[in-house]
């Protein structure tokens, strides 16, 4: 066994700011294995593609054949899965991509990587770990007063997307319990921070404001998530992968609940300040509610308390300086920006808001 990982889904927003984070920090050989599915975008690599340490492989994670030859090619330490369809509405839309990647696709990948590990000796075996990436959507809704999500709250995912990411979490807890495979869950909290794909809230709002188009708000805004900057997530994840304890369960979040309406205000206001409309007007002018997500959940929270207590991990930014990181990001990159939003992003934003009213395309 070499000091060496393997990501899957490392091209996507979460994947690839742990992977640059991998390299730079000298952790040792990282094999990214990714499908580049419109989610996936080899520029969000470029910091790291030319490193010795740092590998891609285009390839799908159903693909058992290939993921047996790159496991026995690298033989990793560890095997971490990013690689999902991620995006709710989507799932909404078109549930099968969801129930082929994240529920069969994550089934084929712990078949591979179950067979790998039985091939190591006893004290490979001991030191191997398979890290599940999850969502707390599994959980479901709370009400606006009810306890944050601990570990042990039951599951009730309410969205063909939260749905495949609960089975596929069963399927890993499954492994552990069954065959004993070394794995680790984490279930973390919305994400934001680079690379995130503008068909998600916060980027999409930054892209909408400076292009001069609607903010669409779902319903009466005040549905409520957890905010986590995305490298600290990474930094919970290398924490969880270094000494979480096997076959258990992490909640990562931010302890940074806002309604979406205060999110879409506070950029509005950083933008004002940053780059102000050629009008002079607020771009809290283009902010307009639209028709609601189906079965929209009302709030999402984490407690982070067992990450915090038994493995000493807790978030270094706050809202406050991560979304004016953010902001600064997308300001900066919005060359990045004009290369993702493509035509099948175009087609995406018409077949999402123009059944709301709203034509964003
Ligand atoms: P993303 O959609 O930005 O990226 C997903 C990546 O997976 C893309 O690079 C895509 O090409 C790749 N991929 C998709 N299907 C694949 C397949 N069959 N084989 C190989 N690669 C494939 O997603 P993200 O937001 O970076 O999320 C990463 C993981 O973290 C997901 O498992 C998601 O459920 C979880 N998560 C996300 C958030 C969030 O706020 N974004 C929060 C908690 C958990
Ligand atoms: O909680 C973790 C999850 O967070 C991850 O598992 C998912 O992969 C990730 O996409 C995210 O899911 P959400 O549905 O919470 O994120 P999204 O950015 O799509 O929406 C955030 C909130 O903003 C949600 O309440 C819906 C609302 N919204 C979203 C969009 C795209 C709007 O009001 N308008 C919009 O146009």
């Amino acid at each position: 066994m070499n000091n060496c990982i393997i990501v899957t889904g490392g091209a996507g927003f979460i994947g690839s700011n742990f992977v640059n984070s991998w390299v730079k920090l000298g952790l040792g050989k990282v094999v990214n294995l990714d499908k580049l599915t419109y989610a996936g975008n080899l520029a969000n690599l470029v910091e790291v593609e030319q490193h010795s340490d740092y590998v891609f492989v285009h390839g799908d994670i159903a693909d058992q054949d290939l993921l047996a030859a790159l496991l026995a090619e690298y033989q990793p330490s560890a095997v971490l899965n990013f690689a999902a369809e991620s995006h709710v509405d989507r799932s909404i839309h078109g549930p099968e991509d969801f129930i082929q990647t994240n529920v069969v696709g994550t089934f084929h990948l712990l078949q591979a990587v179950r067979a790998y590990w039985n091939s190591l000796t006893a004290e490979h075996m001991l030191n191997f770990r398979f890290l599940h990436v999850s969502t707390d959507e599994v959980y479901g809704s709370l009400g606006k007063t009810d306890n944050a999500f601990a570990e042990t709250h039951a599951y009730a995912p309410n969205s063909p997307y939260s749905a495949s990411k609960a089975a596929s979490d069963h399927l890993v807890r499954a492994y552990h319990h069954t065959y004993g495979l070394p794995t680790l869950t984490t279930n973390c909290s919305n994400n934001y921070g680079p690379h995130h794909f503008p068909e998600k809230l916060i980027p999409l709002v930054i892209h909408n404001a400076l292009a001069d188009k609607p903010l669409p708000i779902y319903g009466n805004g005040q549905q409520i998530r957890d905010w986590l900057y995305v490298e600290d997530h990474c930094a919970a994840i290398r924490r969880v992968l270094e000494a979480g304890i096997v076959g258990e369960v992490y909640n990562i979040g931010g302890w940074n609940e806002k309604p979406n309406i205060e999110v879409v205000k506070t950029l509005c206001r950083i933008l004002d300040a940053k780059k102000p409309r050629a009008d002079g007007q607020s771009y809290l002018n283009q902010i307009t509610y639209v028709e609601d997500r189906p079965g929209h959940d009302l709030r999402y929270a984490i407690d982070a308390t067992k990450i915090a207590t038994e493995l000493g991990w807790k978030p270094k930014e706050t809202f406050e300086s991560g979304i004016e990181k953010t902001v600064n990001w997308y300001l900066e990159n919005q060359d990045w920006v004009s290369n993702v939003t493509s035509s099948e992003y175009l087609n995406w934003v018409h077949t999402q808001y123009s059944e709301r009213g709203e034509e964003l395309a």
